[in-house]
């Protein structure tokens, strides 16, 4: 059975969807912290049971059986990621499964400015000495967190932000579908992959260029300072353990942490990666 974490959430719901146009449904489980929140996936046949990578002891019910398990990074700010991942590498190992794999970053440094950055590469590390077979998928910076600029980009017409850099953000349809292709074949991807990303890396200045022609609006991207950034944002109510977090992302940004455009993406999912107008796209339609 091929275990899924993180199967509620915008990246694992997807990459069930596409295991299931490859594999039975009864071959494939989920491991949630909401049950409630999958019953359209048992409903197909999907295993669906409970578990909390904070909560340990959870894991070895909705582990079991495991031939795979797919670990979904979890997004726990303000420490603990790192342990959470860990725990639940130890209870797929536990488990008995043959192969782990989890969902890292294209930027995974333990040096990166970027603190999530930081939980990736400790992972990858910690994955690497279990003496499990495993694949750190090494993600693209996911095209969706640019809905974080669009609410002031609309009603300002001005995505103003402190000094960023190129990204090439990437689409969760086709790194969804690269992990079910990675999951259904044997040997595709061992260990730590090459970056999984789309194929062209844009700044914000980019972005509001693109947002301009998808708007039919003037969208000027502003540069300021970090400092008068971060005061501006905590005045707005943005917690500042946030604001360091987003001001983190701009240093990484235009450290040129995420200015990396690989074909492997592509070459996996056979098509070229989707572009970030698609994304944008999405984001607009669904205001
Ligand atoms: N590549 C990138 O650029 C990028 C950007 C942002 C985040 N990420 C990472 O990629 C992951 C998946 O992205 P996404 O878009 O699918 O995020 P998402 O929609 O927020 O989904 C995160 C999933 O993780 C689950 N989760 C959170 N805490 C957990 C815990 N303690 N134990 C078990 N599961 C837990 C959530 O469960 P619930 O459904 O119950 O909330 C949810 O299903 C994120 O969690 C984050 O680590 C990557």
């Amino acid at each position: 059975m091929i275990i899924v974490t993180g199967a509620t959430g915008n990246l694992g719901r997807r990459i069930v969807e596409r295991l299931l146009e490859r594999v039975p449904a009864g071959e494939v489980g989920v491991s949630v912290r909401d049950a409630g929140k999958a019953g359209d996936l048992a409903a197909k046949g999907v295993r669906v049971r409970g578990g909390d990578f904070t909560r340990p002891e959870t894991l070895e019910s909705s582990f079991e059986g495991a031939d795979q398990v797919l670990v979904v990074s979890a997004a726990i700010r303000g420490g603990g990621a790192f342990e959470a991942n860990k725990s639940a590498i130890d209870a797929a190992v536990a488990a008995g499964a043959s192969r782990i794999m989890y969902t890292s970053h294209q930027a995974a440094s333990p040096r990166s400015l970027f603190p999530p950055q930081q939980v990736h590469a400790a992972t990858q590390d910690y994955l690497a000495t279990r003496n499990v077979p495993f694949v750190a998928l090494r993600n693209g910076f996911y095209a969706n967190a640019l809905a974080i600029h669009l609410d002031s980009a609309l009603s300002t017409g001005q995505i103003t932000v402190p000094q960023d850099g190129p990204v090439s953000w990437t689409a969760h349809e086709d790194l969804a579908e690269a992990a079910a292709i990675a999951l259904t074949s044997a040997d595709l991807i061992a260990g730590i992959s090459s970056p999984l990303t789309a194929s062209t890396s844009l700044d914000l200045g980019d972005v509001a260029a693109i947002l301009s022609r998808l708007t039919g609006r003037t969208i000027t991207r502003v540069t300021i300072d970090d400092d008068e950034w971060k005061t501006a944002a905590i005045a707005r109510g943005l917690p500042p353990m946030v604001a360091d977090f987003s001001l983190g992302m701009f240093q990484a940004a235009r450290r040129g942490e995420f200015d990396v455009a690989d074909p492997t993406l592509e070459t996996i999912v056979g098509h070229r990666p989707l572009p970030v107008e698609n994304t944008l796209a999405q984001l607009l339609d669904n205001r």
